[in-house]
Protein backbone atom coordinates (compact mmCIF):
# COMPACT_ATOMS: atom_id res chain seq x y z
CA UNK A 1 0.00 0.00 0.00
CA UNK A 2 2.80 2.66 0.84
CA UNK A 3 4.61 1.39 -1.55
CA UNK A 4 1.45 2.28 -4.29
CA UNK A 5 1.11 5.16 -2.82
CA UNK A 6 4.93 6.36 -3.05
CA UNK A 7 5.11 5.60 -6.62
CA UNK A 8 1.79 7.05 -7.38
CA UNK A 9 3.29 10.59 -5.11
CA UNK A 10 6.27 10.04 -7.24
CA UNK A 11 4.40 9.72 -10.35
CA UNK A 12 1.97 12.61 -10.12
CA UNK A 13 4.93 15.14 -8.87
CA UNK A 14 6.75 14.11 -12.15
CA UNK A 15 3.49 14.96 -13.74
CA UNK A 16 3.48 18.31 -11.90
CA UNK A 17 6.61 19.29 -12.63
CA UNK A 18 6.77 19.05 -16.20
CA UNK A 19 2.97 20.47 -16.04
CA UNK A 20 4.91 23.93 -13.84
CA UNK A 21 7.93 23.60 -16.69
CA UNK A 22 5.65 23.87 -19.41
CA UNK A 23 3.96 26.98 -18.13
CA UNK A 24 6.99 28.30 -16.98
CA UNK A 25 8.50 27.87 -20.72
CA UNK A 26 5.14 29.63 -21.89
CA UNK A 27 3.58 26.76 -23.47
CA UNK A 28 0.16 27.43 -23.84
CA UNK A 29 -1.15 24.74 -24.21
CA UNK A 30 -2.23 22.08 -21.63
CA UNK A 31 0.59 19.64 -21.41
CA UNK A 32 -0.63 15.97 -19.86
CA UNK A 33 1.87 13.97 -18.36
CA UNK A 34 2.34 11.28 -20.86
CA UNK A 35 2.63 8.46 -18.14
CA UNK A 36 -1.04 8.80 -16.71
CA UNK A 37 -4.18 10.23 -18.47
CA UNK A 38 -5.57 13.49 -17.58
CA UNK A 39 -8.41 12.81 -15.45
CA UNK A 40 -6.50 10.03 -13.33
CA UNK A 41 -3.54 11.81 -13.33
CA UNK A 42 -5.92 14.75 -11.31
CA UNK A 43 -7.76 11.42 -9.24
CA UNK A 44 -4.40 10.55 -8.05
CA UNK A 45 -3.21 13.84 -7.40
CA UNK A 46 -5.77 14.91 -5.43
CA UNK A 47 -5.82 11.10 -3.49
CA UNK A 48 -2.42 11.67 -2.72
CA UNK A 49 -2.79 15.14 -1.36
CA UNK A 50 -5.78 14.30 0.63
CA UNK A 51 -3.50 11.61 2.02
CA UNK A 52 -0.63 13.46 2.21
CA UNK A 53 -2.63 15.75 4.21
CA UNK A 54 -3.88 13.38 6.81
CA UNK A 55 -0.89 11.97 7.71
CA UNK A 56 0.44 15.58 8.26
CA UNK A 57 -2.33 15.97 10.84
CA UNK A 58 -1.68 12.61 12.20
CA UNK A 59 2.30 13.32 12.86
CA UNK A 60 1.72 16.66 14.04
CA UNK A 61 1.86 16.23 17.30
CA UNK A 62 5.56 14.46 16.78
CA UNK A 63 6.67 16.43 14.75
CA UNK A 64 5.81 19.66 16.59
CA UNK A 65 7.06 18.84 20.14
CA UNK A 66 7.54 21.69 21.92
CA UNK A 67 9.95 22.68 23.48
CA UNK A 68 10.79 24.40 27.15
CA UNK A 69 13.16 25.49 29.10
CA UNK A 70 13.00 25.41 32.76
CA UNK A 71 15.70 26.91 35.06
CA UNK A 72 15.71 25.45 38.54
CA UNK A 73 18.57 27.00 40.85
CA UNK A 74 18.35 25.19 44.08
CA UNK A 75 20.39 27.86 46.30
CA UNK A 76 16.82 29.99 45.88
CA UNK A 77 14.56 27.89 48.63
CA UNK A 78 11.48 28.94 49.59
CA UNK A 79 8.71 27.88 52.27
CA UNK A 80 8.12 24.36 53.93
CA UNK A 81 5.11 22.63 51.66
CA UNK A 82 3.27 21.42 54.72
CA UNK A 83 2.51 17.43 54.24
CA UNK A 84 -1.01 18.60 55.10
CA UNK A 85 -1.67 19.73 51.58
CA UNK A 86 -2.15 16.36 50.87
CA UNK A 87 -5.18 15.75 52.76
CA UNK A 88 -8.19 13.98 52.49
CA UNK A 89 -11.74 14.66 53.51
CA UNK A 90 -14.32 11.76 54.61
CA UNK A 91 -17.83 12.71 54.79
CA UNK A 92 -20.97 10.60 55.57
CA UNK A 93 -21.95 10.67 52.16
CA UNK A 94 -22.94 8.36 49.67
CA UNK A 95 -20.80 5.58 49.85
CA UNK A 96 -17.30 7.53 51.52
CA UNK A 97 -17.73 6.07 54.55
CA UNK A 98 -20.32 3.25 54.54
CA UNK A 99 -18.60 0.58 51.97
CA UNK A 100 -15.57 2.63 51.07
CA UNK A 101 -14.08 2.34 54.56
CA UNK A 102 -16.10 0.19 56.65
CA UNK A 103 -17.80 -2.82 55.99
CA UNK A 104 -18.16 -4.28 59.65
CA UNK A 105 -15.89 -6.67 61.26
CA UNK A 106 -18.33 -9.84 60.44
CA UNK A 107 -17.88 -8.96 56.41
CA UNK A 108 -16.71 -11.37 53.92
CA UNK A 109 -14.54 -8.73 52.37
CA UNK A 110 -11.17 -8.59 54.44
CA UNK A 111 -11.12 -6.22 57.10
CA UNK A 112 -9.64 -5.34 60.60
CA UNK A 113 -11.83 -4.51 63.19
CA UNK A 114 -14.37 -3.93 59.90
CA UNK A 115 -12.41 -1.41 58.45
CA UNK A 116 -11.46 -2.66 54.58
CA UNK A 117 -7.81 -4.29 54.57
CA UNK A 118 -7.28 -3.20 50.55
CA UNK A 119 -8.42 0.56 51.44
CA UNK A 120 -5.79 0.86 54.05
CA UNK A 121 -3.27 -0.67 52.09
CA UNK A 122 -3.67 1.62 49.13
CA UNK A 123 -4.17 4.90 51.43
CA UNK A 124 -1.21 3.86 53.26
CA UNK A 125 1.14 4.14 49.69
CA UNK A 126 0.18 7.56 49.72
CA UNK A 127 1.10 8.45 53.02
CA UNK A 128 -2.41 10.43 53.91
CA UNK A 129 -1.25 13.16 56.19
CA UNK A 130 -4.27 13.92 57.64
CA UNK A 131 -8.59 13.34 57.03
CA UNK A 132 -11.09 15.82 57.45
CA UNK A 133 -14.27 14.50 59.17
CA UNK A 134 -17.13 13.58 59.79
CA UNK A 135 -18.40 16.68 57.24
CA UNK A 136 -19.29 18.66 54.95
CA UNK A 137 -22.94 19.70 55.80
CA UNK A 138 -22.90 16.17 57.69
CA UNK A 139 -20.66 17.56 60.63
CA UNK A 140 -23.18 20.48 61.30
CA UNK A 141 -25.70 18.04 62.24
CA UNK A 142 -23.63 15.30 63.43
CA UNK A 143 -23.94 14.23 67.54
CA UNK A 144 -20.98 12.04 68.61
CA UNK A 145 -22.91 10.57 71.33
CA UNK A 146 -24.68 8.64 68.60
CA UNK A 147 -21.39 7.33 67.09
CA UNK A 148 -19.76 5.70 70.39
CA UNK A 149 -20.76 2.65 72.98
CA UNK A 150 -22.16 -0.74 72.10
CA UNK A 151 -25.52 0.46 71.15
CA UNK A 152 -25.84 2.94 68.16
CA UNK A 153 -28.59 5.32 67.70
CA UNK A 154 -30.01 4.92 64.00
CA UNK A 155 -30.96 8.37 62.57
CA UNK A 156 -31.20 9.84 59.30
CA UNK A 157 -28.38 11.91 56.70
CA UNK A 158 -30.61 14.58 55.73
CA UNK A 159 -28.10 16.33 53.69
CA UNK A 160 -27.53 13.88 50.94
CA UNK A 161 -30.15 11.20 49.97
CA UNK A 162 -32.07 11.41 53.25
CA UNK A 163 -30.41 7.99 53.57
CA UNK A 164 -30.08 5.78 56.86
CA UNK A 165 -27.03 6.83 59.34
CA UNK A 166 -26.28 3.73 61.21
CA UNK A 167 -23.90 5.38 63.10
CA UNK A 168 -21.66 1.83 63.25
CA UNK A 169 -18.50 4.50 62.08
CA UNK A 170 -18.07 7.02 64.80
CA UNK A 171 -15.28 8.37 66.88
CA UNK A 172 -13.43 5.19 67.65
CA UNK A 173 -13.88 3.58 64.14
CA UNK A 174 -12.47 6.88 62.70
CA UNK A 175 -9.50 6.99 64.90
CA UNK A 176 -8.99 3.23 64.70
CA UNK A 177 -9.15 3.67 60.73
CA UNK A 178 -6.70 6.69 61.05
CA UNK A 179 -4.02 4.53 63.41
CA UNK A 180 -4.24 1.55 60.60
CA UNK A 181 -2.78 3.98 57.63
CA UNK A 182 -0.90 6.59 59.58
CA UNK A 183 -2.51 9.78 59.57
CA UNK A 184 -3.96 12.57 61.78
CA UNK A 185 -7.47 13.94 63.22
CA UNK A 186 -8.95 16.63 61.33
CA UNK A 187 -12.67 16.57 62.99
CA UNK A 188 -15.05 18.96 62.19
CA UNK A 189 -17.23 20.45 65.48
CA UNK A 190 -20.61 20.53 64.86
CA UNK A 191 -21.23 24.23 65.37
CA UNK A 192 -24.90 24.45 63.33
CA UNK A 193 -26.57 22.31 65.43
CA UNK A 194 -24.76 21.45 68.26
CA UNK A 195 -23.80 23.10 71.20
CA UNK A 196 -20.04 24.35 72.41
CA UNK A 197 -20.69 22.30 75.45
CA UNK A 198 -21.39 19.16 73.22
CA UNK A 199 -18.35 19.81 71.25
CA UNK A 200 -16.34 20.89 74.22
CA UNK A 201 -17.62 17.25 75.64
CA UNK A 202 -16.34 15.09 72.51
CA UNK A 203 -13.00 16.75 73.07
CA UNK A 204 -12.75 16.08 76.46
CA UNK A 205 -14.49 12.34 75.93
CA UNK A 206 -11.47 12.19 72.85
CA UNK A 207 -8.30 13.56 74.69
CA UNK A 208 -7.97 14.01 78.34
CA UNK A 209 -6.16 11.74 80.34
CA UNK A 210 -7.51 12.40 83.59
CA UNK A 211 -10.10 9.53 84.80
CA UNK A 212 -13.20 11.97 84.44
CA UNK A 213 -16.19 10.31 83.97
CA UNK A 214 -16.04 10.75 79.94
CA UNK A 215 -12.61 9.20 79.87
CA UNK A 216 -13.71 6.11 81.63
CA UNK A 217 -16.28 5.83 79.00
CA UNK A 218 -13.54 6.45 76.63
CA UNK A 219 -12.15 3.74 78.22
CA UNK A 220 -14.94 1.08 78.44
CA UNK A 221 -15.37 1.37 74.90
CA UNK A 222 -11.82 0.60 74.01
CA UNK A 223 -9.01 3.17 74.21
CA UNK A 224 -7.69 4.05 77.62
CA UNK A 225 -5.11 6.20 75.86
CA UNK A 226 -6.18 10.01 74.85
CA UNK A 227 -6.80 10.50 71.11
CA UNK A 228 -4.61 13.01 69.34
CA UNK A 229 -6.86 15.47 67.24
CA UNK A 230 -4.71 17.42 65.25
CA UNK A 231 -6.74 19.94 63.85
CA UNK A 232 -10.60 21.06 64.76
CA UNK A 233 -12.71 22.67 62.42
CA UNK A 234 -15.04 25.24 63.87
CA UNK A 235 -17.96 24.60 61.75
CA UNK A 236 -18.60 24.19 58.23
CA UNK A 237 -19.46 26.34 55.75
CA UNK A 238 -21.52 28.60 58.34
CA UNK A 239 -22.45 30.77 55.82
CA UNK A 240 -24.88 28.06 53.39
CA UNK A 241 -25.32 24.47 54.75
CA UNK A 242 -23.54 24.96 58.13
CA UNK A 243 -26.67 27.28 59.33
CA UNK A 244 -26.91 30.28 56.70
CA UNK A 245 -24.74 32.52 59.38
CA UNK A 246 -23.64 35.74 58.79
CA UNK A 247 -19.83 37.06 59.52
CA UNK A 248 -20.67 38.31 62.40
CA UNK A 249 -22.97 35.78 63.89
CA UNK A 250 -20.45 33.32 62.72
CA UNK A 251 -17.67 35.02 64.71
CA UNK A 252 -19.84 35.55 68.08
CA UNK A 253 -20.42 31.71 67.75
CA UNK A 254 -16.92 30.42 66.72
CA UNK A 255 -15.10 32.89 69.81
CA UNK A 256 -17.08 30.67 72.10
CA UNK A 257 -16.28 27.36 69.96
CA UNK A 258 -12.32 28.73 69.99
CA UNK A 259 -12.48 29.31 74.25
CA UNK A 260 -14.28 26.12 75.06
CA UNK A 261 -13.43 23.44 72.92
CA UNK A 262 -10.09 22.62 74.52
CA UNK A 263 -7.71 19.83 73.50
CA UNK A 264 -6.53 17.89 76.99
CA UNK A 265 -4.45 15.98 75.80
CA UNK A 266 -0.80 16.23 77.57
CA UNK A 267 1.19 15.60 74.65
CA UNK A 268 -0.61 18.72 72.95
CA UNK A 269 -0.22 21.54 75.18
CA UNK A 270 3.31 22.52 74.37
CA UNK A 271 4.50 21.42 70.97
CA UNK A 272 1.59 19.48 68.63
CA UNK A 273 -0.96 21.95 69.74
CA UNK A 274 -4.42 21.63 67.69
CA UNK A 275 -5.08 23.97 65.52
CA UNK A 276 -8.60 25.51 65.10
CA UNK A 277 -9.66 26.30 61.91
CA UNK A 278 -12.13 28.85 61.33
CA UNK A 279 -14.87 29.23 58.25
CA UNK A 280 -13.93 30.91 55.63
CA UNK A 281 -14.36 31.47 52.15
CA UNK A 282 -16.34 29.86 49.46
CA UNK A 283 -15.28 31.81 46.15
CA UNK A 284 -14.38 35.12 45.44
CA UNK A 285 -17.49 37.26 45.46
CA UNK A 286 -17.70 40.01 47.93
CA UNK A 287 -19.98 37.87 50.27
CA UNK A 288 -16.80 35.89 50.81
CA UNK A 289 -14.00 38.58 50.57
CA UNK A 290 -15.81 39.94 53.20
CA UNK A 291 -15.88 37.11 55.32
CA UNK A 292 -12.89 36.93 54.55
CA UNK A 293 -12.04 40.30 56.08
CA UNK A 294 -14.16 39.87 58.89
CA UNK A 295 -12.74 37.01 60.56
CA UNK A 296 -9.33 37.47 59.73
CA UNK A 297 -9.72 41.20 61.84
CA UNK A 298 -11.57 39.86 64.14
CA UNK A 299 -8.04 37.14 64.29
CA UNK A 300 -5.99 39.89 64.31
CA UNK A 301 -8.14 41.61 67.73
CA UNK A 302 -7.79 38.15 69.31
CA UNK A 303 -7.43 38.22 73.00
CA UNK A 304 -5.97 35.48 75.33
CA UNK A 305 -9.19 33.61 75.54
CA UNK A 306 -9.60 32.63 72.14
CA UNK A 307 -8.12 32.16 68.69
CA UNK A 308 -7.88 30.48 65.88
CA UNK A 309 -4.86 28.85 63.47
CA UNK A 310 -6.32 28.61 60.22
CA UNK A 311 -9.24 29.79 58.03
CA UNK A 312 -10.61 27.30 55.89
CA UNK A 313 -11.88 27.99 52.15
CA UNK A 314 -13.62 25.72 49.70
CA UNK A 315 -13.24 25.82 45.86
CA UNK A 316 -14.88 22.89 43.53
CA UNK A 317 -14.03 22.89 39.74
CA UNK A 318 -17.16 22.74 38.70
CA UNK A 319 -18.28 24.85 36.25
CA UNK A 320 -22.20 25.63 36.67
CA UNK A 321 -24.52 24.65 39.32
CA UNK A 322 -26.06 22.58 39.14
CA UNK A 323 -22.98 20.24 38.14
CA UNK A 324 -23.20 19.24 34.62
CA UNK A 325 -19.96 18.26 33.20
CA UNK A 326 -19.69 14.60 32.83
CA UNK A 327 -17.12 12.89 34.43
CA UNK A 328 -16.27 10.28 31.41
CA UNK A 329 -17.36 10.00 27.57
CA UNK A 330 -16.17 14.09 27.50
CA UNK A 331 -13.28 15.32 24.33
CA UNK A 332 -11.37 17.78 24.57
CA UNK A 333 -13.45 20.69 24.90
CA UNK A 334 -14.69 19.32 28.04
CA UNK A 335 -10.99 18.88 29.09
CA UNK A 336 -10.01 22.36 28.28
CA UNK A 337 -13.29 24.12 29.63
CA UNK A 338 -12.27 22.26 33.34
CA UNK A 339 -8.86 23.07 33.42
CA UNK A 340 -9.40 26.68 32.80
CA UNK A 341 -12.04 26.36 35.59
CA UNK A 342 -9.55 24.63 38.15
CA UNK A 343 -6.91 26.91 37.60
CA UNK A 344 -9.07 30.28 39.01
CA UNK A 345 -7.91 28.43 42.13
CA UNK A 346 -4.73 30.36 41.68
CA UNK A 347 -6.43 34.10 42.08
CA UNK A 348 -9.05 33.04 44.30
CA UNK A 349 -5.96 32.06 46.65
CA UNK A 350 -3.90 35.49 45.75
CA UNK A 351 -7.14 36.70 46.47
CA UNK A 352 -7.77 35.90 49.95
CA UNK A 353 -4.33 35.58 50.95
CA UNK A 354 -3.90 39.28 49.80
CA UNK A 355 -6.70 40.08 52.73
CA UNK A 356 -5.33 37.57 55.00
CA UNK A 357 -1.88 39.70 54.88
CA UNK A 358 -3.31 42.90 55.85
CA UNK A 359 -4.28 41.43 59.06
CA UNK A 360 -1.57 38.76 59.60
CA UNK A 361 1.33 39.87 57.87
CA UNK A 362 3.74 37.18 59.89
CA UNK A 363 1.31 34.28 58.48
CA UNK A 364 0.60 33.13 61.28
CA UNK A 365 -3.27 31.75 60.30
CA UNK A 366 -2.52 29.36 58.00
CA UNK A 367 -5.22 29.54 54.65
CA UNK A 368 -6.80 25.11 54.80
CA UNK A 369 -8.33 24.67 51.34
CA UNK A 370 -10.26 21.77 53.10
CA UNK A 371 -12.67 20.94 50.63
CA UNK A 372 -11.72 21.11 46.88
CA UNK A 373 -11.14 19.30 43.66
CA UNK A 374 -13.79 18.70 40.62
CA UNK A 375 -17.56 18.16 41.03
CA UNK A 376 -19.14 16.80 38.09
CA UNK A 377 -22.98 15.44 37.31
CA UNK A 378 -23.73 12.64 39.26
CA UNK A 379 -22.84 8.87 37.08
CA UNK A 380 -25.95 8.50 35.29
CA UNK A 381 -28.49 5.52 37.27
CA UNK A 382 -26.89 6.65 40.88
CA UNK A 383 -28.35 8.44 43.92
CA UNK A 384 -27.95 12.07 42.84
CA UNK A 385 -27.47 12.84 46.38
CA UNK A 386 -24.27 10.53 46.75
CA UNK A 387 -22.25 12.69 44.30
CA UNK A 388 -20.62 9.53 42.18
CA UNK A 389 -18.47 10.26 39.66
CA UNK A 390 -15.85 8.56 37.38
CA UNK A 391 -12.27 9.82 37.35
CA UNK A 392 -10.08 10.27 34.30
CA UNK A 393 -6.83 11.55 33.22
CA UNK A 394 -8.36 14.98 33.14
CA UNK A 395 -9.03 14.61 37.01
CA UNK A 396 -5.02 13.88 36.89
CA UNK A 397 -4.05 17.01 35.28
CA UNK A 398 -6.62 19.01 37.43
CA UNK A 399 -4.97 17.50 40.77
CA UNK A 400 -1.64 18.04 39.93
CA UNK A 401 -2.42 21.65 38.93
CA UNK A 402 -3.48 22.78 42.25
CA UNK A 403 -1.14 20.89 44.49
CA UNK A 404 1.44 22.52 42.03
CA UNK A 405 -1.04 26.14 43.07
CA UNK A 406 -1.29 24.77 46.83
CA UNK A 407 2.83 24.20 46.35
CA UNK A 408 3.42 27.90 45.26
CA UNK A 409 1.42 29.36 47.85
CA UNK A 410 3.06 27.10 50.99
CA UNK A 411 3.81 30.26 52.89
CA UNK A 412 0.00 30.47 53.76
CA UNK A 413 -1.97 27.87 52.50
CA UNK A 414 -0.64 24.77 54.79
CA UNK A 415 -3.39 22.33 54.43
CA UNK A 416 -5.81 21.62 51.71
CA UNK A 417 -7.84 18.29 51.66
CA UNK A 418 -9.51 17.15 48.07
CA UNK A 419 -12.97 15.92 48.46
CA UNK A 420 -13.53 13.32 48.80
CA UNK A 421 -11.47 10.10 49.87
CA UNK A 422 -13.67 7.16 48.68
CA UNK A 423 -16.63 6.83 46.17
CA UNK A 424 -17.46 10.59 46.49
CA UNK A 425 -16.49 13.29 43.83
CA UNK A 426 -13.13 13.12 42.92
CA UNK A 427 -11.84 10.19 45.11
CA UNK A 428 -8.63 8.37 45.44
CA UNK A 429 -10.37 5.12 45.19
CA UNK A 430 -13.41 3.18 43.72
CA UNK A 431 -14.90 0.22 45.41
CA UNK A 432 -17.99 -1.87 44.72
CA UNK A 433 -18.42 -4.58 47.23
CA UNK A 434 -15.61 -6.63 47.32
CA UNK A 435 -13.64 -4.89 44.58
CA UNK A 436 -11.47 -2.00 44.64
CA UNK A 437 -9.95 0.41 41.96
CA UNK A 438 -7.28 3.27 42.13
CA UNK A 439 -8.23 6.64 40.14
CA UNK A 440 -6.07 8.46 38.03
CA UNK A 441 -6.40 10.80 40.87
CA UNK A 442 -5.05 8.29 43.18
CA UNK A 443 -1.55 8.10 41.11
CA UNK A 444 -0.89 11.71 40.65
CA UNK A 445 -1.54 11.79 45.09
CA UNK A 446 1.44 8.80 45.03
CA UNK A 447 3.76 10.54 42.64
CA UNK A 448 3.71 13.57 44.95
CA UNK A 449 4.42 11.58 48.25
CA UNK A 450 8.14 13.26 48.21
CA UNK A 451 6.81 16.93 47.75
CA UNK A 452 5.45 16.02 51.54
CA UNK A 453 7.10 18.67 53.83
CA UNK A 454 9.67 19.42 51.20
CA UNK A 455 11.29 22.66 51.09
CA UNK A 456 9.85 24.50 48.07
CA UNK A 457 12.41 25.34 45.20
CA UNK A 458 11.58 27.93 42.57
CA UNK A 459 11.54 27.22 38.85
CA UNK A 460 11.37 29.72 36.02
CA UNK A 461 9.84 29.25 33.22
CA UNK A 462 7.81 30.07 29.90
CA UNK A 463 4.97 27.74 30.09
CA UNK A 464 3.76 28.91 26.64
CA UNK A 465 -0.12 28.75 25.35
CA UNK A 466 -2.21 25.52 24.40
CA UNK A 467 -4.77 26.96 22.68
CA UNK A 468 -9.05 24.92 22.02
CA UNK A 469 -11.08 26.87 20.55
CA UNK A 470 -11.61 29.99 22.33
CA UNK A 471 -9.73 28.31 25.44
CA UNK A 472 -6.20 29.09 26.07
CA UNK A 473 -3.96 27.86 28.87
CA UNK A 474 -0.43 27.35 29.76
CA UNK A 475 1.32 24.31 28.19
CA UNK A 476 3.47 23.31 31.31
CA UNK A 477 3.37 24.01 34.71
CA UNK A 478 6.34 22.91 36.96
CA UNK A 479 7.40 22.90 40.83
CA UNK A 480 10.34 21.92 41.97
CA UNK A 481 11.00 21.01 45.85
CA UNK A 482 14.21 19.37 48.23
CA UNK A 483 13.07 16.93 50.39
CA UNK A 484 14.87 16.42 54.31
CA UNK A 485 17.50 14.38 52.50
CA UNK A 486 18.38 16.93 49.99
CA UNK A 487 17.31 15.68 46.90
CA UNK A 488 15.81 17.89 44.05
CA UNK A 489 12.49 16.63 43.25
CA UNK A 490 10.60 18.22 39.55
CA UNK A 491 7.03 17.72 39.19
CA UNK A 492 6.19 18.72 35.38
CA UNK A 493 2.66 18.83 33.92
CA UNK A 494 2.04 18.66 30.14
CA UNK A 495 -1.47 20.03 29.80
CA UNK A 496 -1.73 20.28 25.96
CA UNK A 497 -3.88 16.59 25.08
CA UNK A 498 -1.91 16.29 21.46
CA UNK A 499 1.84 17.59 21.99
CA UNK A 500 4.65 15.96 23.15
CA UNK A 501 6.90 18.46 24.99
CA UNK A 502 10.36 18.77 25.12
CA UNK A 503 11.78 19.96 28.67
CA UNK A 504 15.28 21.50 28.93
CA UNK A 505 15.74 21.66 32.45
CA UNK A 506 19.18 23.64 34.01
CA UNK A 507 20.28 22.88 37.17
CA UNK A 508 22.06 25.57 39.18
CA UNK A 509 23.68 24.51 42.36
CA UNK A 510 24.25 20.94 41.89
CA UNK A 511 25.44 18.53 39.57
CA UNK A 512 22.94 16.43 38.38
CA UNK A 513 23.90 13.30 36.40
CA UNK A 514 20.42 12.08 35.88
CA UNK A 515 16.72 11.90 37.07
CA UNK A 516 14.38 9.24 37.60
CA UNK A 517 10.68 9.21 37.99
CA UNK A 518 7.32 7.92 36.76
CA UNK A 519 5.29 9.97 34.42
CA UNK A 520 0.85 9.25 34.25
CA UNK A 521 -0.93 9.67 30.98
CA UNK A 522 -3.39 7.58 29.03
CA UNK A 523 -5.01 7.32 25.73
CA UNK A 524 -7.75 9.39 25.94
CA UNK A 525 -8.45 12.97 27.99
CA UNK A 526 -11.59 11.05 29.34
CA UNK A 527 -9.75 7.72 30.19
CA UNK A 528 -10.29 5.75 33.58
CA UNK A 529 -9.44 3.06 35.53
CA UNK A 530 -12.79 0.75 36.04
CA UNK A 531 -12.66 -2.66 38.13
CA UNK A 532 -12.57 -4.61 34.86
CA UNK A 533 -9.26 -2.46 32.86
CA UNK A 534 -7.71 -1.12 36.30
CA UNK A 535 -4.57 -0.45 34.43
CA UNK A 536 -5.75 1.91 31.92
CA UNK A 537 -3.91 4.79 33.93
CA UNK A 538 -1.46 4.37 35.84
CA UNK A 539 2.32 5.58 36.55
CA UNK A 540 5.26 4.39 34.24
CA UNK A 541 9.12 4.55 34.59
CA UNK A 542 10.81 7.26 33.04
CA UNK A 543 14.64 8.53 32.83
CA UNK A 544 16.67 10.94 31.55
CA UNK A 545 20.26 11.56 31.22
CA UNK A 546 21.79 15.10 32.54
CA UNK A 547 24.75 17.00 30.20
CA UNK A 548 26.49 20.24 31.10
CA UNK A 549 23.93 20.48 34.44
CA UNK A 550 21.14 19.92 31.50
CA UNK A 551 18.73 17.90 31.83
CA UNK A 552 16.60 16.80 28.34
CA UNK A 553 13.20 15.11 28.81
CA UNK A 554 10.40 14.58 26.70
CA UNK A 555 6.91 14.68 28.51
CA UNK A 556 3.71 13.20 27.00
CA UNK A 557 0.67 14.95 26.22
CA UNK A 558 -1.54 15.29 28.96
CA UNK A 559 0.61 13.72 30.97
CA UNK A 560 2.33 14.40 34.89
CA UNK A 561 5.52 13.84 35.51
CA UNK A 562 7.46 13.70 38.78
CA UNK A 563 11.49 12.72 39.16
CA UNK A 564 13.59 13.46 41.47
CA UNK A 565 17.14 14.42 40.24
CA UNK A 566 20.14 12.10 40.88
CA UNK A 567 23.92 13.29 41.45
O1 LIG B 1 -18.24 17.69 49.61
C1 LIG B 1 -19.61 17.81 49.50
C2 LIG B 1 -20.16 19.04 50.20
O2 LIG B 1 -19.70 20.19 49.59
C3 LIG B 1 -19.77 19.23 51.65
O3 LIG B 1 -20.54 18.49 52.52
C4 LIG B 1 -20.00 20.69 51.84
O4 LIG B 1 -19.17 21.24 52.84
C5 LIG B 1 -19.73 21.28 50.49
O5 LIG B 1 -20.70 22.15 50.09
Amino acid sequence: MLITLASSFELTFQCLKRRFFSIWTSRISFVTCSSLPKRASLRAFSFVLSFALIVIALTAPAIMAQKVELSVDVSKTGAKIDRNIFGQFAEHLGHGIYEGIWVGPDSTIPNTRGIRNDVVAALKAIKVPNVRWPGGCFADEYHWRKGIGPQRIVTLNPNWGGVIEPNTFGTHEFMDFLDQIGAEAYISANVGSGTPQEAAELMEYMTTAQPTTLAKERAANGHPQPFKVASLGLGNESWDCGGNMTPDYYLSQMKIYSRFVRNFNPAQQDKDQMLKIAVGPGGDEPRWTDWTEAVMKASQQHTWSWDINGLSMHSYTVGHWPPSFASTGFGETEYSQILKFTLAMEDLISKHSAIMDKYDPQKNVALVVDEWGAWYAPSPGTNPGFLVQQNSQRDAILAALNLNIFARHADRVRGANIAQMINVLQSMIMTDKEKMVLTPTYYVFKMYVPFQDATFVPVAFDAGTYTHGDISLPRVDAIAARDKAGKLWLAITNLDPNQPLEIEASLTGITAKSAVGETLTAPRVDSVNTFDAPNTVVPKPVSAKAQNGMLALKLEPKSVTVMSVEQ
